[in-house]
């Protein structure tokens, strides 16, 4: 796809992988695109300014002021005039800085006067790739509403193996033509989301059901909804209004719950399983109302379906099927068998154990388990927050079952 007439601002930082830039520069150009480069003062350490300002055609920023010309290098023109800012490699250092606002060179002002989209590519040693602190920042920055160009496997300068290698070129080429063509990740993508609790009526009057709000569960469609995807909510009761242009389908038990998702299954591409569905319903509904008598009253339950593992047998390998766990004793092992049993992409388990997570209010702890069993621990915030990171887990792993 050609780029003729977009702006693209590529700001490189003093990584090794810098060297990757010429090549991308390069393509960029070669598809007529606008590019002009900022380098953070150590990234010349790397590659020269002469070598990449002769493959953009065009002078590249690095200070404040311009010392052939004594003028001013305007961050906030430059921030305004770009239709897309890419920053690679990313280095843990300008990641950390930009993560929490510091602004000591002319790539970091830029960053922070930009008001267009943000792509990040980082590329560091392992090590350093999954030091916390740099996935915190990485977190922080997807919650910016930056684009990750998430660093590929394979050997690193310092010879470890493993994540942190700056993507290919032609990658992060794929990645600005994605976002022009089709600015939002889940564009053409179809979910969907169950939420709430589920009502097991006992007689005309009465149920068994949770205290479940389904805030979890809303706030995951309305995330994936403004990330481009179609979203169907099959809800539980809840109180809670329709995100916007969320495809809302209302039920009441576990049985109804599975019909609707069996009808939506095959279509869907990404499906998110955060209701309470109950675990057992009454053997037989009464058809008049009980009345209470001098003995006490048996009901006799029997097992509802378990949706999620119904639909987990089913489940094509262009799909991501993701389930919840609320687990109280050795978490982190229930967790995963669940995720094996039910065969799902991945697990999210709520805390019971922190104070702010769980049913009701509007936070959430949670952590995240792959397939692998490698999880992604995040801190207590917003239930909003929480399904922004579990959208961002979704869309990461989209990508790579279409790529
Ligand atoms: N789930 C479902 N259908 C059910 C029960 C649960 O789809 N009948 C889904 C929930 O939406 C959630 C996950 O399964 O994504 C939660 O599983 P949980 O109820 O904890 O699993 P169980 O296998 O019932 O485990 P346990 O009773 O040990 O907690």
């Amino acid at each position: 796809m050609s780029l003729k007439g977009k702006n693209i601002a590529i700001g490189v930082c003093g990584g090794i992988a810098a060297y990757k830039i010429a090549s991308l520069v390069r393509l960029l150009v070669k598809e007529n695109a606008n590019v002009q480069v900022l380098m953070t003062p150590d990234a010349k350490e790397f590659i020269t300014p002469l070598t990449l300002a002769t493959l953009s055609k065009r002078p590249v920023l690095s200070d404040y002021i311009n010392r052939h010309t004594e003028t001013w290098n305007n961050h906030v023109e430059l921030g305004l005039q770009a239709d897309l800012l890419l920053i690679a490699p990313a280095t843990a250092n300008t990641l950390s800085k930009m993560a929490h606002g510091a602004c000591d060179n002319l790539l970091l002002a830029t960053y922070l006067s930009a008001k267009c989209a943000v792509m990040f590519a980082p590329a560091m040693d392992l090590d350093m790739w999954l030091h916390p602190s740099t996935q915190e920042n990485v977190h922080r920055l997807l919650n910016f509403g930056n684009i990750l160009i998430a660093p590929g496997k394979g050997e690193l300068a310092s010879g470890l193996i493993g994540e942190g290698r700056l993507a290919e070129p032609e990658e992060m080429l794929q990645h600005i033509q994605h976002f022009f063509s089709n600015s939002l990740p889940l564009e053409g993508k179809k979910a969907l989301v169950t939420a709430g609790p589920t009502h097991e009526a006992i007689d005309p009057v009465r149920f068994i059901g949770n205290h479940s709000s389904g805030k979890m569960g809303y706030a995951i469609a309305s995330a994936l909804q403004s990330l481009g995807a179609t979203v169907t909510l099959v809800s539980g009761p809840t109180q809670l209004p329709t995100p916007p242009k969320v495809n809302r389908h209302d039920v009441t038990s576990a049985q109804e719950m599975l019909e609707a998702c069996s009808s939506h299954f095959e279509t869907v591409d990404i499906i998110v399983m955060s209701a309470a569905v109950a675990d057992y319903t009454p053997v037989s509904v009464a058809s008049q109302k009980i009345k209470k008598k001098d003995t006490n009253l048996e009901i006799a339950l029997k097992k509802t379906t378990d949706i999620l593992a119904t639909l987990g047998k089913k489940k094509t390998n262009k799909q991501t099927l993701v389930g919840f766990a609320l687990e109280t004793e050795n978490e982190l092992q229930n967790a995963q068998d669940k995720l094996q049993r039910k065969n799902l992409d991945y697990i999210v388990l709520n805390s019971m154990q922190d104070k702010g997570a769980g049913f009701g209010g509007d936070t959430n702890k949670v952590t995240m388990i792959d397939r692998k069993g490698e999880t992604q621990q995040f801190e207590l915030k917003s239930k909003k927050d929480v399904a922004n990171d579990i959208a961002a887990v979704i869309i990461a792993h989209q990508a790579a079952i279409n790529s």
